[in-house]
């Protein structure tokens, strides 16, 4: 009789970072046990220094804070500029991954060499009117690629829909590359993700979700987030037709 080896263990449709960013920063601690207890892969922590974005946010004392907390690796998220001074304090704060926005660096190459020489993954940020050529020259340096689905600088954004063919492109421009033996990179997709587009957004690609608002504000009746969490996995595993009132339409290039 034929044995079968054992059936390798289902990866999950999608990894969930949510973004602390909608969490109650009065009770941050609490809240970042809560997500790691209701399934959350991520923790997604947005720095933000009212110069490349127009709002103010958190730094790596924070993160140090935070870090004793949960075991999930923190998902930092720079919207900084520049950068560069930045990753050594944040690596020492406890982050696992480090993405930043090339525009807000000087020398990109060198800011990926830097996190990664931080023992971190580094990641690039590309925001709703940058184009995926950024990935060009940086394949072998990336460990994720962060598409943002909203300009950067706030929650509670509407998920912008052109983002699932960019996630397409960007999708078929990873495949290529580990297909040639290069190392497997992540696809992030930031802003706007909800139970009612996560499907889509999935099939298109995404491999991260971060989800600030869609978490944030929709805590269990007896407190935390096993409910919305467990739906956003389910809602990502059945893949579903964009919402019609928000249909994307092909308007620009990706490249
Ligand atoms: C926006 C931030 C996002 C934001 C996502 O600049 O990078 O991480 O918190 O929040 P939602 O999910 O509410 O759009
Ligand atoms: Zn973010």
């Amino acid at each position: 009789m034929m044995i079968r080896p054992p059936k390798p263990h289902p990866s999950p449709a999608v990894r969930l970072a949510p973004s602390i960013l909608s969490a109650d920063f009065a009770r941050l601690g609490e809240e970042v046990r809560a997500i790691e207890a209701a399934g959350a892969d991520f923790v997604h922590f947005d720095v933000m220094d009212n110069h490349y974005v127009p709002n103010l946010t958190i730094g790596p004392q924070v993160c140090e804070a935070l870090r004793p907390h949960v075991q999930i690796p923190i998902d930092m998220h720079l919207m900084v500029e520049p950068v560069d001074a930045l990753v050594p304090l944040f690596a020492k704060a406890g982050a696992d991954c480090i993405t930043f926005h090339p525009e807000a660096s000087r020398h990109v190459d060198r800011t990926l060499q830097l996190i990664r020489a931080h023992g971190c993954k580094a990641g690039i940020a590309l925001n709703p009117a940058t184009p995926l050529a950024w990935m060009d020259h940086l394949m072998d340096k990336l460990d994720l690629v962060l598409l943002m689905s909203v300009n950067p600088g706030f929650g509670g954004q509407t998920f912008m829909a052109h983002t699932l063919h960019k996630l397409r492109e960007a999708r078929r421009r990873i495949e290529a590359h580990t297909a040639t033996g290069g190392q497997p990179i992540w696809l992030e997709v930031d802003g706007g993700v909800k139970l009612d587009n996560i499907g889509a957004i999935v099939q298109a690609g995404a491999d991260i979700c971060v989800a600030g608002s869609a978490i944030f504000s929709a805590a269990d009746a007896a407190g935390g987030y096993h409910g919305v969490i467990r739906a956003l996995q389910q809602a990502a595993a059945s893949p579903t037709d964009f919402p019609s009132s928000n249909a994307p339409r092909r308007t620009t290039p990706c490249h």
